[in-house]
């Protein structure tokens, strides 16, 4: 059974920014974009390029994967441009003071 875990504090994280965690033996790479905050596997589902080193587009909603350049959106963790065409893994982010805390989803 998942639960809220604290993973950092949101000044840990510009606007826009990212942070590379480790929840459960699995990284996380925690976004910062456009005022909101989004949790995302730190892997690219076209070839498991790290999505920590992506550029992010607070504007569109995505984080670009540094090796061939697929777009994956914030929120949803969905691939919106090639060469990706699966989703990345998206987890559910709360604010609770200045703590940032996710909750895993199942896989
Ligand atoms: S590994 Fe991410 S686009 Fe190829």
């Amino acid at each position: 059974m998942s639960e809220f875990v604290a993973v950092a504090k949101c000044t840990d994280i510009a606007d826009p920014g990212s942070l590379l965690v480790e929840v459960d033996e699995q990284l996380i790479v925690l976004i910062h974009a456009a005022g909101q905050f989004y949790a995302l596997d730190d892997v690219c589902t076209h070839d498991g390029g790290p999505l920590s080193d992506g550029e992010i587009n607070g504007q569109e909603g995505t984080i670009a994967c540094p090796r061939h350049g697929a777009k994956f959106g914030l929120a949803s963790g969905d691939a919106v441009t090639m060469p990706a065409t699966k989703p990345t893994g998206s987890h559910k982010v709360k604010v609770d003071g200045d703590q940032l805390l996710i909750c895993l989803s199942q896989s």
